[in-house]
């Protein structure tokens, strides 16, 4: 199951004269469990368009995506319940505000559910507990969406989507706006998730020290075309990610420069601070 991109082709139209081809010839398959996968890419690669294929947001503009066993061509299907494509696999949006509508976070959040005929008490639940996992307290449940921060109204996106607990959960850029701490609290999040329901979580970013330390897969597009997709330990030993547009996580920077600056021959490929402070002092003892 899962989903499955076949030689998917997207433009939007309008633009100006003719169309943009935001994606290109994308083939791909997608597990529907264990993966937390990244996909990054510069700006206007395409990751945002990409994403919206994957709960049929968007419909391709030649070729298919098949989602859970629903085949999404160009052309509308009405034997195809669409709506359940969308609970099966949540998208949170890059702009929470595209996404916040109601006027209490605890009705935003119970929307989701109360749609798929959650009962009323049962959704009421459901929005106190996404609430706790996104990192909020209970006293937001009456707070105006609208009057929040953008931090918070990130977490509360997130914490609706959680709430209809898809098997596929994709996050487009999820980490984009909140503090430092809040960044690692939210990937740590998904991967708790993750790893304790068996999910699989793909996360739109543009941090390549996350790619890093939480990856298991990592995907890249580059002028709407997938470059690359593999571990984040094979991407980041490439001598060059140039042609990517991408650059390195800040460990393996420091480590390069290090061993520039300093002849040491310390192992560069450390995915976390406490890991490169380790192989620097093993690297100055030797
Ligand atoms: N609604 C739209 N109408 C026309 N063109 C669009 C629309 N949305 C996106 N595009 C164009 O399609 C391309 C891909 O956009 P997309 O939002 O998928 O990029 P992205 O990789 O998510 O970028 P970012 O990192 O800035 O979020 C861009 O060149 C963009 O200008
Ligand atoms: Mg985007």
């Amino acid at each position: 199951m899962g989903i499955q991109f076949k030689e998917v082709n997207f433009s939007y139209t309008g633009v100006q004269k003719g169309f943009y081809e935001a994606i290109k010839d994308i083939s791909l398959t997608i597990q529907d469990k264990d993966e937390l996968i990244t996909l990054v890419g510069q700006t206007g690669s395409g990751k945002s368009t990409l994403a919206q294929h994957m709960n049929a947001l968007v419909f391709p503009t030649s070729g298919s995506v098949e989602i859970f066993g629903k085949l999404v061509t160009a052309k509308r299907n009405r034997k195809i319940k669409y709506n359940e494509i969308r609970q099966k696999v949540g998208l949170v949006f890059q702009f929470p505000e595209y996404q916040l509508f109601e006027e209490t976070v605890e009705k935003d959040i119970m929307f989701g559910p109360l749609n798929f005929h959650v009962p009323e008490i049962e959704a009421k639940e459901l929005a106190k507990k996404a609430l706790r996992m996104v990192g909020l307290s209970e006293s937001y449940l009456n707070r105006n969406p609208f009057n929040l921060s953008g931090g918070e109204k990130k977490r509360v996106s997130i914490a609706g989507i959680l709430a209809l607990d898809p098997q596929i959960l994709v996050l487009d850029e999820p980490t984009s706006g909140l503090d430092p701490r809040g960044k690692r609290q939210l990937m740590n999040l998904f991967k708790s998730i993750q790893m304790e329901t068996g999910k699989t979580i793909i996360v739109i970013t543009h941090d390549m020290d996350l790619v890093y330390e939480y990856a298991t897969r990592v995907l890249v597009l580059n002028a709407g075309c997938l470059v690359f997709d593999g571990t984040p330990d094979s991407l980041f030993k490439k001598p060059s990610l140039s042609e990517f547009h991408l650059d390195y996580p800040a460990t393996i920077r420091v480590l390069r420069e290090i061993n520039e600056r300093f002849h040491t021959q310390i192992d560069i490929y450390q995915k976390t601070v406490s890991d490169a402070t380790i192989a620097i002092k093993r690297g100055f003892k030797s």
